[in-house]
């Protein structure tokens, strides 16, 4: 069975983007591969987080990802700052990485902004850790959504690039898993734009917490154009925020934004809307109730979290252990 990877900032509840880009998928994929899911905190504090809140918001993160699906049992689910292995291997890889590599990282332009003199080196080396997080554990297959795809070839650049340097075929190459009609869910303030966590509005995406009434508000609210829907997808070329709402409905029923098409070719708005709204509402307040009730017993969670650092643990030591010795560090063992 092929090894999977992926993660997810604590820094907030998940949005729409997060489960139909990423969580989602990591549910379809844990039916035929050995999966690794982790809650990656160490990234999280690339940007200032308060220390209470990184905690709450760590605790909120995994009751989320069990209520969407994720299974403790059969895969791993654990914090980034549990398991030493990742930052240890993340040192190494920025050993490795070229300055000129993450210079070209979007995310990174993006995140400083105007600012960047001031934005955290942690920041600025976020991608070689997330290569270290895939890396440590042999992992071959990360589902993410398309903004990651830049991150994912550079964790490729830098295994190629160790594996070269030290003459070893240590680190596997990865395949990104960017699936389905929803791999960039855009914001609903603005279709040109990414629905991120960290989008001052919050009218601009939902959340998985949002309720009913809230859910239909900012459906109803969202930015579209006067056009009805086209009949077929060509028709949403210049058109981002119709293509945007058909592509959530598409994820959400498991189809793609041609079937959705021809169901609602012609209508308007206010119809799609609310079809978009009731079917949303169907599937997200399971979500939201599952999650109340898991964070009712903390101590659960905690168990939870701790079995799973003990046996990401015993994943990756080795591998981090072997790659030191690759590069040289003299074992006292
Ligand atoms: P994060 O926390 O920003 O996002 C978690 C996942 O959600 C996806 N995503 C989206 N997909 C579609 N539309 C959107 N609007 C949208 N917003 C977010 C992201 O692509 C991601 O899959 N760097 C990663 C976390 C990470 C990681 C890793 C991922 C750390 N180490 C190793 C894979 C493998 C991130 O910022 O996720």
């Amino acid at each position: 069975m092929q090894r999977v990877f992926s993660g997810i900032q604590p820094s907030g509840i998940p949005t729409l983007g997060n489960y139909l880009g990423a969580i989602r998928n990591w549910i379809k994929v844990q039916d035929d591969h050995d999966c690794i899911w982790c809650i990656v905190d160490l990234h999280a504090i690339t940007v200032w987080q308060p220390p209470a809140a990184l905690q709450q918001q760590s605790l909120e993160m995994a009751a989320v990802l069990l209520a969407c699906g994720v299974d403790p049992a059969r895969h791993i689910l654990f914090l980034q700052s549990a398991v030493r292995a990742h930052a240890q291997l993340a040192w190494i890889f920025n050993c490795v990485a070229r300055i000129g590599w993450l210079n070209r990282m979007t995310q990174f332009k993006d995140k400083a902004g105007k600012d960047r003199e001031n934005a955290s080196a942690g920041l600025y080396v976020y991608p070689n850790l997330m290569a270290a997080d895939i890396h440590a554990y042999h992992a071959t297959r990360v589902p993410v959504g398309d903004d990651q795809r830049q991150h994912l070839e550079l964790a490729n650049d830098i295994a190629q690039k160790f594996n070269h340097d030290y003459d070893v075929e240590f680190f596997p190459n990865i395949e990104p898993l960017i699936l389905g009609p929803a791999a960039r869910v855009m914001s609903l303030r603005d279709g040109t734009k990414k629905m991120s966590k960290s989008d001052p509005s919050d009218q601009s995406r939902i959340n998985l917490n949002d309720d009913k009434d809230t859910i239909a508000l900012k459906i109803r609210r969202a930015k579209t154009d006067p056009l009805p829907l086209p009949s077929e997808p060509d028709g949403l070329a210049d058109r981002p925020e119709a293509r945007n709402l058909v592509g959530i409905y598409a994820a959400l029923t498991d189809t793609d934004h041609a079937t959705v098409l021809r169901e609602h070719a012609g209508a308007g708005f206010g119809t799609f809307k609310s079809a978009l709204a009731d079917l949303l509402v169907e599937k997200l307040s399971p979500i939201a109730t599952e999650t109340t009730r898991l964070l009712d017993d903390r101590a659960e969670l905690i168990r939870t979290l701790k079995s799973g650092a003990e046996r990401a643990a015993a994943v990756a030591e080795p591998i981090v252990a072997e790659a030191e010795r690759i590069v040289g560090f003299l074992s006292m063992r």
